[in-house]
Formats: C-alpha cells, sequence, structure tokens
C-alpha cells in the first residue's frame, strides 16, 4: 500500500511508528508531509527511507493518507488534496470535524474517513472507533481497521455515535488518570511512598484492564472472583457502591459525550 502522512506531529509519528513496525507497508512506500521542516526532518532520522514532499506529492503518492494536522486545518488541506489530482483514501484523526464537512471540502466522489483516536496511542495501546463517509467501500473500511490496528484497538461505526466514543475512549485516559492519582494517593494515607504507590496503582489498572481483554469474561465476574465473603475487597466495594463512583463515572462519559455534541 502506498501510505501518505499529512502532519508529523505527535499522533502521526506514532500511527507511522505503529504501521511500519507491523510491516503493514514499508519506509519507502511511505510520502509525508508538515508545514514545518523540523518535523519531516526528525520522522526521516526515525524513518530514512520515507518520502518527504509536499501536501500536495503525498495526496498524488497515496492509497490511503493519514491527515494528522489540528482540526481547524482539516477543511483547508482536505481542499489542497482534492485539487492536487489524486484518488487517495482520506483518514481525518481531527476531533469534532464531521464527515459533512469533510466532503464538502473533498468533493462529490471523495472517499474520507472520520477516527476518533485517543492518546494511549501515542505508546501503542489506543481505542479507537471509525466513521466511513458515503463514498468509501468495504474495502476502505478494512484499510483503515488495518492501519489504526498497528496502535491499539479499533471499532467501527457510524458517525452518530462518534460523540458517544468522545465521552468514553477519547476523553476516557483523563479519568483513569484520575483513578490511579487516588488509589495511590490511598496508598500514600496508608503508608506507601507516593512513588511505589503510584507504580502499583498503575500496574492494577492496566492488569484489570488485561484481564477484560484477555479472558473475555464480564467485569462483574471478574470482580466476584476476587471478592471473598467477609473480606476486604466487599468491604471497599461497599465503600464504593455508597460514594457513587459508578454513577459518577456513567455521568462523566455522558457528559463529555453531550460536550462534544455542543461543540461540534
Ligand atoms: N482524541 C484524542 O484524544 C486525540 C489525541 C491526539 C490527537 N488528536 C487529533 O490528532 C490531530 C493531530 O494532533 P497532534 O497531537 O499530533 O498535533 P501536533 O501539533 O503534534 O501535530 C500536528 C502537525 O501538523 C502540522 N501541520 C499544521 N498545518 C499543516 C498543514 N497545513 N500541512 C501539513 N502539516 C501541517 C504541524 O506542523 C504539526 O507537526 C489533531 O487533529 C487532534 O485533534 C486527537
Amino acid at each position: 500500500m502506498k501510505l501518505g502522512i499529512i502532519g508529523c506531529g505527535k499522533m502521526g509519528t506514532a500511527l507511522l511508528r505503529g504501521i511500519l513496525a507491523r510491516g503493514i507497508c514499508a519506509e519507502a512506500d511511505v510520502c509525508a508531509s508538515d508545514a514545518i521542516g523540523a518535523a519531516t526532518a526528525a520522522l526521516q532520522q526515525l524513518h530514512p527511507d520515507v518520502i518527504v514532499g509536499s501536501n500536495e506529492a503525498v495526496a498524488r503518492h497515496s492509497d490511503a493518507l493519514l491527515l494528522c494536522v489540528k482540526p481547524y486545518q482539516i477543511v483547508e488541506t482536505l481542499k489542497q488534496i482534492a485539487a492536487a489530482g489524486g484518488d487517495p483514501l482520506v483518514i481525518s484523526i481531527a476531533a469534532g470535524v464531521s464527515l459533512e464537512k469533510m466532503q464538502a471540502a473533498a468533493g462529490a466522489e471523495g472517499r474520507v474517513a472520520r477516527v476518533m483516536p485517543n492518546t494511549p496511542a501515542l505508546v501503542g495501546k489506543g481505542a479507537a472507533a471509525f466513521s466511513l463517509g458515503g463514498q468509501c467501500t468495504e474495502a476502505d473500511g478494512q484499510t483503515v481497521m488495518t492501519l489504526l490496528s498497528a496502535v491499539g484497538h479499533v471499532e467501527q461505526v457510524p458517525e452518530i455515535l462518534l460523540n458517544a466514543v468522545t465521552g468514553l475512549s477519547g476523553s476516557g485516559p483523563a479519568y483513569i488518570y484520575t483513578i490511579i492519582e487516588a488509589l495511590a494517593d490511598g496508598g500514600v494515607v496508608m503508608g506507601l511512598s507516593k512513588a511505589q504507590a503510584l507504580q502499583l496503582a498503575a500496574h492494577t489498572v492496566a492488569g484489570a484492564a488485561e484481564m477484560v481483554i484477555q479472558t473475555g469474561e464480564h467485569p462483574a465476574v471478574l470482580r466476584d472472583n476476587v471478592t471473598s465473603p467477609g473480606g476486604t475487597t466487599i468491604a471497599a466495594l461497599a465503600k464504593l457502591e455508597e460514594k457513587g463512583l459508578r454513577s459518577a463515572l456513567i455521568e462523566a462519559v455522558r457528559t463529555a459525550a453531550l460536550r462534544a455534541e455542543e461543540l461540534g
């Protein structure tokens, strides 16, 4: 696959690193551009065979093109791509730019896809969802899935659900950072050092998540497995219910999703 990247910042670079590491395409088949020369120079330091060109050159080169610029730059860049004369599948990772807006800028025939990524993609552990524009084929959906899977888990959803995805996995890392910090504070209250408490809290969250993913068990089953009658865990779980942790998280996702709708 001839791959293009427009915008070689944090997300563009992380996506490319994952894609190359998994051998989804070869370095020499990638063409990249950025408004700042230092960004493409840094990319070439890491991946010397990547071709660097203008946005138009990337558009002409690519079967699929990852558009990794900031949201306010998406429309202008899509117009450049449309005028360049190629026929790439354009995959935007910009938050909040609708497929309708993208389609208007890309032209009626343009194949556009919209992704809601999250920042753990930077360490190859993202959770993302995408929606396809009306001109995309099933094969385009597969291409998006393949490319994004290089940096984590991917789901396809109708565009109307992307605000829900924003509220859950888009903003979700921030909720979990708060939980990790609070767990660690609990450990410190009970005498652990801050550094040890943070490591134990973060690895507990990562380990529990991995149990859900790898076993496929319902979280309630996994929770029951570690909850003995009259024990420590059930005492803590009862406290969490009393303090409303579960409903606080449900409301957090709902509030973020509604805010995303307002901003959109
Ligand atoms: N949902 C999330 O949690 C999440 C997380 C990270 C990023 N994102 C999305 O990813 C996109 C990129 O974010 P980032 O953190 O990598 O930003 P970044 O600032 O690190 O990278 C953007 C790059 O685009 C380049 N650029 C700007 N204008 C350009 C143009 N006209 N042509 C070519 N290149 C241009 C910049 O020089 C910069 O290198 C954003 O749209 C953001 O909304 C979403």
